[in-house]
C-alpha cells in the first residue's frame, strides 16, 4: 500500500507540473506540447498502463486492509476515543479514497477517454486538451465536483503521505518531524494547485 501510494504521489507531481503550464499565458501552447509528448511517446504511454494498474492495486490493497482491520475486532469499543487516538481523516481513508475515485471516474471520462478514443487508443490524432478544458470548466457543477475531489485528495494525502514513509521505516523522531512537515506542505500545495486549474478556466484567469 505504501509503495503504490508513493508511486501515485510521484504521478501527482508530474501531473500537477505539466498542468501548471496552463498558466504560461500562451493560450495553451506549452501545455499542449507537454500533453502531446505524454500522449504520443511510447514511454509515457507504457507508464500509463502501470499507472492504471497502480491505482487498481492501491484500491484492492485499501479494501483488504479495511476488511482485515474490521475482522480483527468484531465488537466495537465501549468508549469512543474520538480524536485522542487518531485524527478523523486517518480513520476516514476509505471514504476519502472513495470520493477521490468518484472524482477520477468523472475526470477520466472528461479528458482521458475522449483523447484516447480520438487516438484509437494507440498513438493517433489527439484532441486539443487546452480547448477541451475551456469547455469542460464552463459548467459550475463540474468545477464544484473538481473542488470536492481536490479537498478529498488533500485529506487523503494528509494521512497517506506520512503513513507511506512510516510504513517503509522512517520512524526516527528527527526525521518524523521533517516528514510530517513535508507531508503537510505537499498535501496542501498540490491539491490547491489542482483546484486552481478549473477555477482559472471558469473565472477566465487563463
Ligand atoms: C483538477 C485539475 C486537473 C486537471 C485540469 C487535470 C487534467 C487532466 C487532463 C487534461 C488529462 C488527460 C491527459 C491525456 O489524455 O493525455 C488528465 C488525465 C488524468 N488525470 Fe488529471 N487533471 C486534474 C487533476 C487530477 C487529479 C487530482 C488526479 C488524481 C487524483 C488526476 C488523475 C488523472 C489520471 C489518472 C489521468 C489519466 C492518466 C494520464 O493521462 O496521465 N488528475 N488530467
Amino acid at each position: 500500500m505504501a509503495l503504490t501510494g508513493i508511486f501515485l504521489i510521484l504521478f501527482l507531481i508530474v501531473h500537477v507540473g505539466l498542468n501548471a503550464c496552463i498558466w504560461a499565458m500562451d493560450d495553451g501552447e506549452m501545455f499542449n506540447k507537454g500533453a502531446h509528448f505524454m500522449g504520443s511517446n511510447i514511454v509515457p504511454r507504457i507508464l500509463e498502463i502501470g499507472l492504471f494498474a497502480g491505482i487498481l492495486l492501491h484500491i484492492i490493497q485499501g479494501l483488504m486492509l479495511e476488511f482485515q482491520n474490521r475482522s480483527k475486532r468484531k465488537q466495537g469499543y465501549a468508549v469512543a476515543m474520538g480524536n485522542k487516538g487518531s485524527k478523523w481523516y486517518s480513520r476516514s481513508m476509505g471514504i476519502l479514497g472513495t470520493l477521490v475515485l468518484l472524482f477520477l471516474v468523472v475526470h477520466i471520462s472528461d479528458f482521458w477517454l475522449p483523447n484516447r478514443s480520438s487516438q484509437g487508443f494507440l498513438l493517433g490524432e489527439e484532441i486539443n486538451l487546452y480547448e477541451k478544458m475551456k469547455v469542460v470548466f464552463r459548467q459550475e457543477w463540474v468545477v464544484g465536483l473538481y473542488l470536492l475531489g481536490c479537498i478529498s485528495l488533500a485529506w487523503h494525502l494528509l494521512h497517506g503521505f506520512q503513513s507511506a514513509f512510516r510504513t517503509l521505516g522512517v520512524s526516527n523522531s528527527k526525521y518524523l518531524v521533517l516528514l510530517n512537515g513535508i507531508g503537510v506542505c505537499f498535501s496542501i500545495i498540490v491539491p490547491l494547485a489542482f483546484a486552481l486549474m478549473p477555477l482559472s478556466f471558469y473565472f477566465g484567469w487563463v
